[in-house]
């Protein structure tokens, strides 16, 4: 079995490759990645010399490259993973998001029709249903929940799922979608709130809490997701769309605390700042149809995986400190400067 997995030097995508390697020896992974700024070479170096491995750097945009890929390696599988993933940055600047997530969406699904793969998975995002109101915890995101998008880039996720979509009822491309909640877990960009906050409060910062903190996400160890993406491309139905969450909502300004507390950094570092424009008030996903057909469960409670996740933070802080002290200088000032 080969599989290409694109945006592997990314956040899940890498965790995906190490529980991938590890669950099956005898599967080839190709790693395709841009190496933008959410990319880290670093990150996939314990896999770097595994035979069974070949990271190759190209643009999922670059139709030449992706199709050279193809024709070389014959894959079955394609998991797409590669994406601008950052809503802030999406508000900043929407260009990029719809390349990258619609055109190159696109451009290896093309692919995948010329060179006959037997699936092709679209990692996509709860955050495609829009929100729910904090009032009505009763309601959860469903797969027959309507698309409502809130930023630019929930808009590209949702935009390169209609395409999926059209491109199995129109080629007839076997295909499959996931829409997972909020992960958090090693190797998470320090840019999204659980990691952002870690460092910061690691480095005594303040810790930059939007509008009142109110607002809900329901997280999940990203060793979950993969096990649900490794169970959708080999069991699930083509053409099906898989909601994978934990029934683990919480407040921001709650798991906000709680790093405080497990850091031992005093709450006063907490600042409130500027709310996100248009920003999502709560995200609930109901995992029933994942948990009925392909017999998926959250198998990290919340409680363990924020333990396990600021101890691997603790113990890897070259591999963060490298990220925060380059470019991300500058972005931090844009966003956080004067807000
Ligand atoms: P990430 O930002 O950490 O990583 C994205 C990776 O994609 C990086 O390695 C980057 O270099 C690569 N990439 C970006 N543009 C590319 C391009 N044009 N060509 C090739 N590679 C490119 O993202 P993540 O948090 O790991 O998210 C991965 C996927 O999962 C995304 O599609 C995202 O929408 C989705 N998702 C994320 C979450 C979450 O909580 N992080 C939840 C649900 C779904
Ligand atoms: O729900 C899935 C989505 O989760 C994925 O599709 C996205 O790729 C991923 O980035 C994530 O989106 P969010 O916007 O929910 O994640 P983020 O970590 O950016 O923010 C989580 C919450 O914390 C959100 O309500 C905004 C808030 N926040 C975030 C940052 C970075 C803060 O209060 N302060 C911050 O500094």
């Amino acid at each position: 079995m080969k599989i290409i997995v694109t945006g592997g030097a990314g956040f899940i995508g890498s965790n995906f490759i190490f529980h991938m390697l590890k669950k099956y020896p005898d599967y080839k992974i190709i790693c395709l990645d841009k190496l933008t700024y959410a990319g880290n070479l670093s990150t996939l170096k314990s896999v770097m010399d595994n035979t069974n491995f070949r990271f190759v750097k190209a643009d999922i945009c670059d139709r030449e490259a992706v199709y050279k890929l193809f024709e070389e390696e014959k894959p079955d599988i394609v998991v797409n993973f590669a994406a601008e993933s950052h809503v802030d940055r999406s508000i900043e600047n929407p260009e990029v998001f719809l390349q990258t997530n619609i055109l190159g969406t696109q451009v290896l699904m093309d692919a995948g029709r010329k060179f006959g793969i037997t699936r092709y998975h679209q990692v996509s995002t709860d955050e495609v249903y829009g929100d729910l109101p904090l009032d009505r915890p009763d309601l959860f995101f469903t797969e027959e929940t309507p698309i409502h998008t809130s930023s630019p880039y929930s808009a590209s996720k949702a935009s390169a799922d209609l395409l999926v979509l059209a491109y199995h009822r129109t080629y007839g491309l076997p295909v499959t979608i996931s829409r997972c909640s909020n992960n958090y877990g090693p190797y998470h960009f320090p840019e999204k709130l659980i990691p952002l906050m870690i460092a910061n409060a690691l480095n005594d910062k303040p810790l930059p809490v939007y509008g009142k903190g109110e607002n809900v996400r329901d997280w999940l160890y990203v060793e979950d997701h993969c096990k649900a993406i490794d169970l959708i491309i080999l069991k699930g139905k083509v053409g099906e769309i898989y909601n994978i969450g934990g029934h683990n909502e919480m407040k921001n300004i709650d798991i906000v605390k709680l790093i405080c507390k497990e850091l031992n950094k005093p709450e006063s570092l907490i600042t409130y700042v500027a709310d996100r424009k248009g920003h999502d008030m709560r995200y609930a996903i109901d995992p029933t149809k994942i948990h009925n057909e392909l017999g998926w469960l959250p198998e990290t409670k919340f409680a363990d995986g924020i333990k396990l996740t600021i101890k691997w933070y603790l113990e890897n802080k070259d591999w963060w400190e490298d990220i925060i002290s380059g470019e991300y200088q500058n972005y931090y000032m844009k966003m956080y400067g004067n807000r």
